[in-house]
């Protein structure tokens, strides 16, 4: 049994990273049997139960969308805010009663597996949980499923140390016309309220010819769009190279051809004039920008620890839309940061007010054990945190459906991806700009590129018809 340790997982040696490659052959001993992978989190998360997928299938085991036809199921969890918790602790419940009937195995993975509150929980409480996966040691799933399989005991295997770059891991793509690439893993930043760098460890770059080729057979398989990943992908490079960052990948990724090219998330504070420059020049990079603010006041960010001020996310967020012709930009906003007054919440809103965001994911603070804003005092009211979301959430909305109502009437090209969820004689896809259309038009435009006629503008979402 290897458990976590949030102290170690804060140590940072980058001479201990290693880059190697996927090297498990355990025959094929899921031969015969299902299993089923939830996931919770953010894009890299998902992307990670491609991998579980892929590695799983790899030995034989078949994918089943069917939770009640599985043999195994996986729960790919977060832990950036305590609900991301109470949803996986809740759904062990549910498993507890399913396993009463059925010999199923139950895995953990992902980032709640890296957390040492968590793994204690699940030592004492929750017997139904059969084995554990951390994210550094993800590629080493197989051999913990296998292990718990031939021996019936539960297996608890999470490592806290930086975690290693493995290339070639097999992965089953959910998608068939976008796919998830990776390009840097970890991070370093240390915002004072997330547990991000603790559960995924160091910043590690892949090698720039891995991702390239990575897109090459991409293309090579009729993918149309890919969407380079990491926590934050501005800082792509600076670990282990002199002289090559983000805006030169963005660029060696867009001669691979790929039609449509996005990258997210980006922290302000890496972002290059070149990083800019390059978004704007290339026409197959999409002028979608997600750039978290989180918050508006200089004294917020600094207690955050994110490195700008207000006036400085400002700059660059006009030098982009003045840059990129037809940009959308989102962002990241935290209410009820410890300490933040009416005045700071305030000064968010007036950002809010300027940037007019195409949208914004808001979130109430949530402590996370041993960072260090939960120990920082001036803890803000529920009640106020969520009167504070309410009211930012209004003025939120206002801007998205504004920047929707743009759009009345214009035709824009959409990246079909499948049957839309309001609408089973409709399809659905993204504009460039990453916004939400229901289009009226037949199945078989699934996976093209095509244009589509805006016809009703809502907050969040679009109304179009496609235009032969
Ligand atoms: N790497 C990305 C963020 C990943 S987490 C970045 O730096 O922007 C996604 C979002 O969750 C963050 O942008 C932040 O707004 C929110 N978040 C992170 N920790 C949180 C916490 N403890 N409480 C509430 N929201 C949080
Ligand atoms: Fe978390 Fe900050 Fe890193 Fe984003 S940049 S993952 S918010 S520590
Ligand atoms: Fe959640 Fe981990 Fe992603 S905490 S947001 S799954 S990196």
């Amino acid at each position: 049994m290897k458990t976590p340790n949030m102290i170690n997982a804060k140590n940072r040696h980058s001479n201990q990273i290693k880059y190697t490659k996927y090297n498990i052959d355990l025959g094929n001993f899921g031969k015969g049997k299902k299993f089923f992978v939830r996931t919770y989190g953010c894009q890299m998360n998902e992307h990670d139960s491609e991998k579980i997928k892929g590695m799983l299938t790899s030995v034989g085991f078949e994918y089943t969308d069917d939770i009640n036809d599985a043999d195994v199921i996986i729960l790919n969890t977060c832990a950036i805010r305590e609900n991301a918790h109470d949803k996986v602790f809740g759904f062990l419940g549910v498993l507890k009663h399913m396993k009463q009937s059925k010999n199923i195995i139950v895995g953990i993975c992902g980032c709640m597996a890296q957390e040492e509150v968590v793994i204690n929980e699940i030592l004492n409480k929750y017997k139904q949980v059969d084995f554990v996966c951390g994210t550094h040691n993800l590629d080493n799933i197989l051999s913990i499923l296998k292990e718990q399989i031939d021996t019936k005991k539960r297996q608890i295997e999470v490592l806290s140390y930086e975690g290693d770059v493995v290339e070639n891991v097999p992965v089953l793509r959910d998608s068939i016309y976008s796919a998830w690439v990776d390009i840097i893993y970890g991070c370093d930043k240390f915002c004072t309220y997330c547990i991000v760098p603790y559960t995924r460890g160091m910043q590690r770059s892949r090698y720039h010819e891995d991702i390239v080729n990575e897109v090459k057979e991409l293309v090579k398989k009729g993918y149309k769009e890919v969407t380079l990943l990491g926590q934050n992908v501005n800082a792509y490079g600076k670990d282990i190279y002199e002289d090559y960052t983000l805006a030169n990948l963005l660029s060696d990724v867009a001669d691979t051809g790929i039609e449509r090219l996005r990258f997210v998330t980006s922290h302000p504070w890496d972002f290059t004039d070149e990083m800019v420059d390059v978004i704007a020049k290339r026409d197959n990079i999409m002028p979608y920008i997600h750039l978290p603010l989180q918050s508006g006041s200089n004294k917020i960010l600094k207690l955050m620890n994110r490195r700008y001020t207000k006036e400085e996310y400002l700059k660059l967020y006009h030098q982009i839309r003045e840059k990129v012709k037809d940009s959308s930009i989102t962002t990241d906003i935290i209410v009820g940061f410890p300490g933040e007054t009416e005045e700071d919440f305030e000064e968010t809103l007036d950002v809010v007010n300027e940037c007019k965001f195409d949208g914004a994911f808001t979130f109430a603070y949530s402590p996370r054990e041993n960072t260090p804003a939960a120990r920082m005092k001036d803890s803000i009211p529920e009640e106020v945190k969520m009167d504070r979301l309410h009211r930012l959430n209004e003025v939120v909305n206002k801007y998205s459906n504004e920047a929707n109502q743009k759009l009345l009437n214009k035709t824009v090209k959409c990246l079909v991806t499948g049957i839309s969820e309001k609408d089973e004689d409709k399809v659905c896809g993204y504009t460039e700009n990453m916004k939400l259309v229901n289009i009226a038009g037949d199945k078989s435009l699934i996976g093209k590129i095509v244009n589509v006629k805006i016809i009703e503008a809502k907050s969040f979402s679009l109304d179009g018809e496609y235009i032969k």
